[in-house]
């Protein structure tokens, strides 16, 4: 497998996909209607939805939300009550995988039929899903993001004698310097508009382009805006298309590249027999040194080695590595120092749900300053909904079905729309106990009037604005392969362009206090990437880069805190299937009040731009990756 440098406690937990199951029984022969009947029960008891409504040829995520981690879950509880079919040569875990890509009911059942092997087996142990108990409270690990000297790359140049290698131009003068660089080995250059050209199809399903590689310099291109999300649907269709070799080059500190390394990260855990690497280089260096560089890094032999590294102007190879970096200590025992005052004002977007409430109720509590809030859900009616014994997804469909809702979208989206309503009435009611004044503006992030908008609008109720808290974001799981260019450019542009909106709108202060912070919610999946979450990694891999460029010039402190995940108590994106997923690999999660605390303590205490803060497992027994 990829090697990458090991974190330095347990792997990186990130908030998805949900892990296989441990070993799954052998399955036993049974009919189409049989295995039907095992499907139907077990998705009913989840969802909540009668049996007479679960057409087998619903769409399980679009008609019915069940999202990657619950089929997952469900295929899991299929494993314990029949077993999985299990490949010769494949395992029960890449039998999940293939089951959980699969979009029906019906094709879930077919599957199972058609790679039900003959020999009855023997009988399932439900013990294997079992949830496993929650690791206690763990204390929070603190680490720092730092660039870390690695050894030269160690490709043979000779090697790459031969091979067809595409280019993306930079128009900058690299490309024609790489494309010398490789004639004079031996290779075949190319110049490719887009990383995806020449996959033949555009539709992620590519066949092969027939190149050996390809070295994508897009990001170098001048221009102020990051390549993604528009160049990911190139970019997918070249790694399912089977190119074995993607380097993908940026600026170090510019904002073309931004979001790069953490796809890389992702992508080279999705695509483990391809090289897949980001890497940085530095903008003055010249074309003729950085291209001898690239050709080294492209002549790797095989997928082993970092999927992300940078050069530093003097030719320094390096990565990025999170260190474990305690705060300094507080002086004395006394409450921390005061960051901000009861007069201070703070807007947060996504703070009305999730970690990101947890976070402003927090802040009040600590403070008792004002709070702003910014989420797309319409502020909800001062009345409960008519649903209130109904408290969870599973109760509230069987509740909107009793109350005559039959189709299942409309099922779907009335139960989001009363659980966020729900969520955001909690945290507005318990805000208003503790802040100076608290006010939710119904905005989209990732509409730049509405966030300059709203921020001229706290600015002249308030006369200040104080401190920005990121947290808005989304998820849209999915191997790249299935990944639509949507579905990526939501998740990005949620984080991303939200980000650049709120920082430009805040740093513009005019007469107005400069602010003191902005701090930025990312992940544990941009540090260390994630299958699945090549949009999200990318999205935070952003931020953390978006944060160090920013930190240079922004009024304030700028901070990007990439978060482990939090316990399903927290409301966020942990949901108690994915918790229980986490529990099954010993994965710890972050108890909200430690988060905040943490969070609370980072304010106050710290000075880094980028930290990571995640529970800490609870042996400490080094790397195991
Ligand atoms: N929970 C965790 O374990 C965890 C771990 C690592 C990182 N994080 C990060 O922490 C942040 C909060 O996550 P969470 O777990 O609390 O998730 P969550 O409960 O899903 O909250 C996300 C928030 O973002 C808002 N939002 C989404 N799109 C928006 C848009 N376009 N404009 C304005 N608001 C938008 C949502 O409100 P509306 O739907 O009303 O718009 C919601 O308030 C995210 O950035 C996430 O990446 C969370």
């Amino acid at each position: 497998p990829r090697r990458r440098p090991p974190p330095p406690r347990s792997p990186p937990p990130a908030e998805a996909p949900a892990p296989a199951p441990a070993e799954a029984p052998a399955p036993a022969r049974r009919s189409a209607e049989d295995v039907m009947d095992v499907v139907l029960e077990i998705v009913h008891v989840r969802t909540g939805y009668p049996l007479d409504m679960l057409d087998p040829e619903l769409d399980l995520e679009a008609d019915l939300s069940i999202d990657s981690i619950k089929r997952v879950e469900i295929i899991g509880a299929l494993a314990d009550r029949i077993g999985l079919p299990q490949d010769p040569g494949g395992s029960a875990e890449s039998a999940v995988e293939e089951l959980s890509r699969i979009k029906t009911l019906r094709a879930i059942v077919d599957w199972v039929i058609a790679h039900a092997p003959g020999a009855p087996t023997a009988e399932p142990q439900p013990a294997a899903l079992a949830p496993a108990p929650l690791p206690t409270t763990p204390p929070v690990t603190r680490l720092r993001v730092d660039l870390c000297p690695v050894p030269p790359a160690d490709g043979d140049p000779a090697s790459l004698d031969g091979l067809r290698i595409g280019i993306v131009e930079d128009d900058q003068g690299l490309a024609s310097a790489l494309a010398d660089a490789l004639e004079a080995l031996g290779a075949e250059p190319q110049t490719l508009q887009e990383a995806g050209a020449g996959t033949g199809t555009g539709t992620g399903t590519g066949t092969g382009t027939g190149l050996d590689g390809i070295v994508d310099l897009s990001s170098l291109r001048a221009g102020t805006e990051p390549v993604l999300p528009e160049v990911f649907p190139g970019l997918r269709d070249a790694l399912t298309g089977g190119v074995p070799r993607l380097l993908l080059v940026a600026a170090s500190g510019g904002p073309g590249g931004a979001g790069l390394h953490g796809f890389a990260r992702s992508a080279a855990l999705e695509f483990p027999a391809a090289l897949v690497r980001a890497v940085d280089v530095h903008p003055k260096e010249d074309p003729e040194r950085v291209a001898a560089r690239l050709v080294r890094e492209l002549a790797t032999d095989g997928p082993d080695g970092p999927a992300s590294v940078g050069y530093t102007l003097d030719g320094a190879r390096a990565v990025r590595r999170p260190v474990l970096a305690a705060l300094p200590a507080a002086d004395g025992p006394g409450p921390r120092p005061a960051v901000l005052d009861p007069g201070s004002v703070v807007l947060l977007t996504g703070g009305a749900r999730g970690i990101t409430a947890r976070t402003a109720l927090a802040l009040a509590r600590a403070t008792g300053c004002h709070i702003e809030l910014l989420g797309r859900t319409p502020r909800p009616p001062a009345a409960e909904d008519e649903f209130g014994q109904a408290q969870d997804r599973v109760a509230l469909r069987a509740a909107l079905i009793a109350s005559g809702v039959r189709r299942p979208a409309e099922i779907e989206t009335a139960a989001s729309r009363i659980l966020a309503e729900r969520e955001v009435r909690t945290t507005l009611t318990a805000l208003a106990t503790v802040a100076a004044s608290v006010r939710y503006h119904c905005a989209d992030v990732t509409d730049e009037r509405a966030v300059r908008a709203v921020v001229a609008d706290v600015r002249e109720r308030h006369g200040r604005l104080d401190g920005i808290v990121h947290g808005a974001g989304i998820l849209r799981d999915g191997l790249l392969r299935d990944k639509r260019p949507a579905d990526f450019a939501e998740v990005f542009t949620t984080k991303v362009a939200g980000a650049r909106h709120l920082a430009a709108a805040a740093a513009e202060h005019g007469a107005w206090p400069a602010p003191r912070f902005l701090a930025l919610f990312g992940s544990v999946a941009g540090v260390y990437g994630n299958r699945g979450q090549s949009d999200y990694a990318a999205a935070n891999d952003a931020l953390d880069g978006l944060a160090h460029a920013w930190a240079q010039s922004f009024p304030g402190r700028v901070l990007s805190v990439d978060w482990g995940p939090w316990a399903a108590e927290a409301g966020g994106m942990v949901t108690p299937e994915l918790e229980r997923a986490y529990a099954r690999r010993g994965v710890p999660l972050l108890p909200p009040d430690a988060g905040t605390s943490a969070f609370l303590d980072e304010l106050a205490r710290g000075t880094d731009v980028q930290v990571v803060l995640m529970a800490q497992a609870a042996a400490e027994d080094g790397g195991d990756e």
